[in-house]
């Protein structure tokens, strides 16, 4: 069975990654059908939108999608974030935001004296509530008594759909789950984050629980990732630690990410680098690819590939350890010449 795959370049390093991780995905001979959709600044210069308004049900028409980046200076950033990315998680409600994070041989880590393998975290994000709900507003503009509201909102429901999910997921993985809370100063969404917790630990007397006040858990990344196996936090909680966690596995051009509505049929997942449209490197043709590379892998393997999601990822891992390699990542080699290694490495 053929995969309908819509492909969305979007801005900057987004189109030079994704054209990588195209090549990449090709050169595994499976049966996939590209769908590339124009969609980003260029559309919002021409029609005052990022994505046309039938962009959901295009998306719908597809099994997944992979994404590079939307974001350019000519657009103010709320605008283009909440008419594009934003804009596909709450309508196609992928409420779980997957990000793998660990060291790959060759890559140098800023933390002293770490090594490829001494730690392996999958971060699970509450990808639709939380900070990012979109609820607020504004009163009184340009007064001094101006006034913004931005609403956290946290449900019942929410928190245990992406709780629960991050147990399964500690379930097949080392066992210990990690939530992110902020429950001492938050009096009431954290403090329903935690109950929601200990509800579904009980459900799972296999995986050690513990809770981990976001703060101390930054710290914690710095200091002991090793310690840490699957991390559940909320929308703004893991937005900011996975930056943090792709500093540690050798920059924002490493880190791959996946929206998905686990469990959800006909609802296609949104694979992504982490990092954005980096307008400071685009047009260069010096971005790292691996960060989008790897997020097609996750897609294989969410599509059903396993064996070739896992042969892409061995792919990626002998490009790192043998270069050549980007920048970023110590090396001095273009997009491209990574996305050739990446594909010789698979033939
Ligand atoms: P960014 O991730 O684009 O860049 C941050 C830093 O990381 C820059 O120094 C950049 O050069 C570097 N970097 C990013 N990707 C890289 C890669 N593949 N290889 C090597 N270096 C890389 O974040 P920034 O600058 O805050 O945002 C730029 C634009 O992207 C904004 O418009 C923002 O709203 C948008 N954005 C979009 C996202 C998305 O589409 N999901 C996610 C994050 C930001
Ligand atoms: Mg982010």
């Amino acid at each position: 069975m053929s995969h309908r795959v819509a492909l969305i370049p979007g801005d900057g390093v987004g189109q030079e990654v994704t054209a990588e991780a195209r090549r990449a995905v090709d050169a595994l001979d499976l049966a996939i059908e590209w769908t590339e959709l124009p969609w980003g600044s260029a559309h919002y210069a021409e029609h005052g939108a990022m994505m046309p308004p039938d962009a959901i049900d295009v998306l719908r028409a597809h099994d997944a999608v992979l994404l590079g980046a939307m974001g350019d200076p000519s657009v103010p950033d709320h605008i283009s974030l909440w008419g594009s990315i934003l804009a596909m998680r709450q309508p196609l409600d992928l409420w779980a935001n997957l990000r793998p994070c660990r060291l790959l041989p060759g890559i140098p880590s800023p933390l002293a004296g770490r090594e490829p393998g001494d730690f392996d975290i999958l971060f699970v994000r509450e990808n639709t509530e939380g900070e990012y709900s979109g609820a607020g507003g504004r009163a009184h503009h340009g007064h001094p008594t101006e006034v913004a509201v931005e609403a956290g909102i946290f449900t019942r429901a929410g928190i245990q759909r992406v709780v629960r999910h991050g147990f399964e997921l500690a379930a097949g993985r080392g066992g210990l789950l990690t939530s992110a809370t902020k429950s001492n100063a938050s009096r009431f969404g954290y403090v329903l984050w935690d109950e929601v917790c200990e509800e579904e630990a009980a459900r799972f007397p296999d995986v050690r629980y513990e809770r981990v006040l976001v703060d101390a858990l930054a710290a914690r990344m710095v200091r002991s990732p090793e310690s840490l196996d699957v991390v559940v936090a909320s929308n703004l909680f893991g937005d900011i630690l996975t930056d943090l966690a792709a500093a540690i596995q050798g920059g924002m051009g490493m880190a791959a990410s996946a929206n998905v509505a686990p469990g959800a049929e006909g609802v296609p997942g949104v694979y992504e680098p982490v990092h954005g449209s980096a307008p400071d490197i685009a047009g260069r043709g010096i971005a790292n690819p691996a960060g989008a590379i790897w997020s097609a892998s996750l897609m294989l393997e969410h599509l059903g590939e396993a064996d070739a999601a896992a042969r892409l990822m061995r792919a990626l891992e002998d490009v790192c350890r043998d270069g050549p390699r980007t920048g970023d990542v110590g090396g001095s080699a273009t997009t491209r010449e990574v996305g050739d290694a990446v594909v010789a490495a698979l033939r």
